[in-house]
């Protein structure tokens, strides 16, 4: 089996790359290890930068988050019993779109299926060879029997724990790690939403979060010990936790049935350089930002839009700058999202040893956030997504 560029994962990361080279002649084959129900059921963040949601609609994949995506122009901030609008509209003129990442997942799979794209779902990476020369090859097991797949690249889409990073020497890649001793326990509930925007808390007992999905379904989080169980949770006790830290004078949280519940741990992580020989890394498998601030998908989307730019040069003139360029192009955009990501956590959570003192200085931190114009825009800056730069 021959292709120009051999995808590893088929989520949100690889499905765009696939479709992004479709659009250019590109051809491109994906393998995904899991199933694609899996895939397309799994919960994640669902919060779609401007940026995002520009290049889905742009790109033909738009049609299903236009109809049923809901576009917020602001957040809420609520902090000492009080909640503070950000007015992106008003900052920065931009706005985001709640759209779950798995619905977008399901939208790229249906494009690139229904325009004869080349998917292999349950196949699983067991070896890859010569990733360093110009005729790199992937050995992949699908269906009991192994499979090879040769190519002139590979994009490593596999996320935090796929089979592409550790298949490069040790000694290759540099990594930077921040663990957070805390982590979001996350619930899915049916029944109509307790706001409109999404709500950032922080109270004394730690951070709270109301997002929604759909008229029909809210999504709710709260701080955790990471090392809590589901099971210790019943509805009740998540109820009065969420109440506790949520509720104000005038606003108190809507209950509904609990469908779903999870606890989310908590990391940075990012691996310096992206690319390796003919292997370019993209999304989770390079970069890892803490769920405050939704920006995983986001910032997968980046990598993929600027990979298929360098391979389009390449494919289109023979040059190799922009591949050259890839890692240091994209890592300037994952430090600066991996900081906003790290600050919003910072500036939102309790950390274990915290004293009276620390959280004063939090509170004044985000007291100047809202009261602040240039605070504010910052935040709304950062959080609609940094306008692309010219290479990426
Ligand atoms: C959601 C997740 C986030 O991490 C966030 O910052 C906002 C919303 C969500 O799942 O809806």
């Amino acid at each position: 089996m021959r292709t120009k560029v051999g995808i590893v994962g088929g989520g949100p990361a690889g499905l765009m790359l696939s479709h992004l080279l479709h659009l250019r002649g590109i051809e491109a084959v994906v393998l995904e290890a899991r199933s694609r129900a899996e895939l397309e059921s799994e919960i994640r963040a669902g919060v779609l930068e401007q940026n995002t949601a520009d290049l889905l609609a742009e790109t033909g994949v738009g049609e299903r988050m236009k109809r049923e995506g809901a576009i917020h122009h602001g957040i809420e901030l609520r902090f000492g019993g009080r909640g503070h609008r950000i007015d992106f509209e008003d900052l920065v003129g931009r706005a985001i779109t709640v759209y779950g990442q798995h619905e977008v997942v399901k939208d790229l799979i249906r494009t690139r299926l229904d325009a004869g794209g080349e998917i292999h779902f349950g196949a699983e990476v067991v070896d890859m060879k010569n990733v360093d020369s110009e005729n790199p090859s992937i050995t992949f097991r699908k269906d009991g029997e192994n499979h090879e797949l040769s190519c002139d690249f590979i994009a490593g889409c596999d996320g935090g724990r796929g089979a592409c990073r550790p298949a490069v020497p040790e000694g290759a890649f540099t990594s930077y790690e921040r663990t957070y001793p805390f982590g979001w326990f996350g619930i899915l509930v049916e029944g109509p939403p307790s706001t409109r925007e999404l709500i950032y808390n922080l109270h004394e007992r730690g951070f709270a979060l109301v997002s929604t999905r759909s008229p029909e379904i809210q999504r709710l989080y709260f701080q955790c010990d990471p090392s809590d169980d589901t099971g210790n949770w019943f509805d009740d006790r998540i109820w009065e936790e969420m109440h506790t830290r949520l509720d104000t004078e005038e606003w108190t949280l809507t209950e509904g049935n609990i469908i779903q519940k999870s606890i989310v741990h908590m990391r940075s992580f990012v691996c310096e350089p992206m690319r390796y020989g003919r292997l370019f890394l993209a999304g989770d498998a390079a970069h890892i930002v803490p769920p405050t601030g939704a920006k995983g998908m986001n910032l997968a989307i980046s990598d993929v839009r600027a990979l298929t730019e360098a391979l389009a040069e390449f494919y289109e003139s023979g040059k190799k700058n922009l591949l050259e360029n890839y890692s240091e192009t994209c890592l300037k955009r994952v430090w600066a999202v991996s900081r906003f990501s790290w600050w919003m956590t910072g500036m939102l959570h309790r950390f274990d040893g915290d004293d009276a003192f620390r959280h004063k200085m939090q509170l004044a931190e985000l007291d100047y956030v809202v009261g602040s114009r240039a605070a504010s825009t910052t935040l709304a800056e950062n959080y609609t997504g940094l306008k692309y730069r010219e290479s990426g």
